[in-house]
């Protein structure tokens, strides 16, 4: 009888670790506050002029979020987008990024 409550306690442990690892994998949002919060001012002609994930590599997106400096230095990332959206989009713009294995103009 312990036994088997040990087994479901560890099946239940791991089908939330695996819907935790889904739930961080999931870039679908990051998509969705790209083109809510971002595209508003980059699309071709806009103001900031059009930016895609295919604008930089991987490295480069990381490297860009880390800094967390917009328009050339002069603001920062959280003054266009609320701070607890930029891991999402930085999840989108990586994971399909130019040098990425699945890169994507859209957004
Ligand atoms: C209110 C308008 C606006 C919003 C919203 C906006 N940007 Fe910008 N962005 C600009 C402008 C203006 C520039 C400067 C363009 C230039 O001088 O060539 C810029 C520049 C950039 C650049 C070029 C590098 C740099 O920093 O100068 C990147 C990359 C960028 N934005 C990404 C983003 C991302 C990602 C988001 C959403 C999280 C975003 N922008 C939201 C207006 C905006």
């Amino acid at each position: 009888m312990r036994r088997v409550g040990m087994l479901a306690t560890v099946a239940t442990v791991l089908t939330l670790a695996a819907g935790l690892a889904l739930a961080a994998g999931s870039d679908s949002k990051g998509k969705f506050y790209f083109k809510k919060s971002c595209k508003t001012c980059h699309t071709k002609g806009a103001e900031g002029g059009e930016v895609t994930p295919l604008t930089k590599t991987q490295e480069q997106w990381k490297r860009y979020f880390t800094k967390g400096l917009h328009k050339k230095g002069s603001q920062k990332l959280t003054d266009v987008v609320p701070a607890e959206q930029l891991p999402e989009v930085q999840l989108f713009l990586v994971n399909h990024a130019a040098d990425s294995p699945q890169p994507e103009t859209c957004g």
